[in-house]
């Protein structure tokens, strides 16, 4: 997958996985690493798929309607991706934190609905629930930071308290920070992504 990795200033930080939202690259979210950790590895990851030439992460059907069975392979492609990742640029993949955005947040769900030891913990920048009605493994050690918008006409508040009740149910440690306003990334909520993972 098309990537840039850039190795941090202190091993014993963590690899922030970064993931883009629809029409981005993999240079989108390099600021956001740098205002939430600047010492810490960045992997950061173009998506596979393309949407009349928008990169995306895997194919959807419609807006909010996903391609069920793409998601799942591409996910598999990502987890993959990340283990010969962590090889090539001897990171620690064990200490791997996903910060996604929109569409980049829901693979790096996805990841975590998925495969029990993909990411140890999680920033999601306006998720929403990648599939419903399978059994997530159990993800009692992981932390997970959701951000949302009270007005965010693709990810409905109702879509994140299910995300929130979805990983609570697997247990997980889930805080779900509220914006008051819609699917943008701003940068309160990043400032408020940094805060949390400071205070862990
Ligand atoms: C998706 O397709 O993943 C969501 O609708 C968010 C987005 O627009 O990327």
């Amino acid at each position: 997958m098309k990537h840039i990795f850039n190795k941090g200033k202190d091993a014993s930080k963590p690899t922030f996985l970064l993931l883009h939202g629809t029409g981005g690259t993999e240079l989108d979210l390099l600021p956001v690493a740098g205002q939430i950790d600047d010492e810490a590895n960045v992997l950061s990851v173009k998506g596979n798929v393309s949407e009349n030439g928008m990169p995306r992460f895997f194919k959807r059907l419609a807006e909010g309607v996903f391609d069920e069975e793409d998601l799942i392979e591409r996910t598999k492609e990502l987890h993959e991706f990340l283990d010969e990742a962590a090889e090539k640029y001897e990171f620690d993949r064990h200490n791997m934190i996903a910060i996604g955005y929109s569409n980049g947040a829901n693979i790096a769900a996805s990841l975590l609905f998925h495969y029990q030891d993909s990411l140890k913990d999680a920033i999601l920048h306006h998720p929403m629930v990648p599939r419903r009605g399978i059994e997530l493994p159990n993800l009692s050690s992981k932390d997970i930071f959701i951000t949302a918008g009270t007005n965010d006409p693709i990810c409905a508040p109702s879509e994140t308290e299910e995300l929130q009740s979805l990983f609570e149910s697997a247990n997980a440690d889930v805080t779900v920070h509220w914006e008051n306003s819609g699917h943008q990334l701003t940068y309160s909520e990043v400032d408020a992504a940094k805060k949390w993972l400071a205070s862990k």
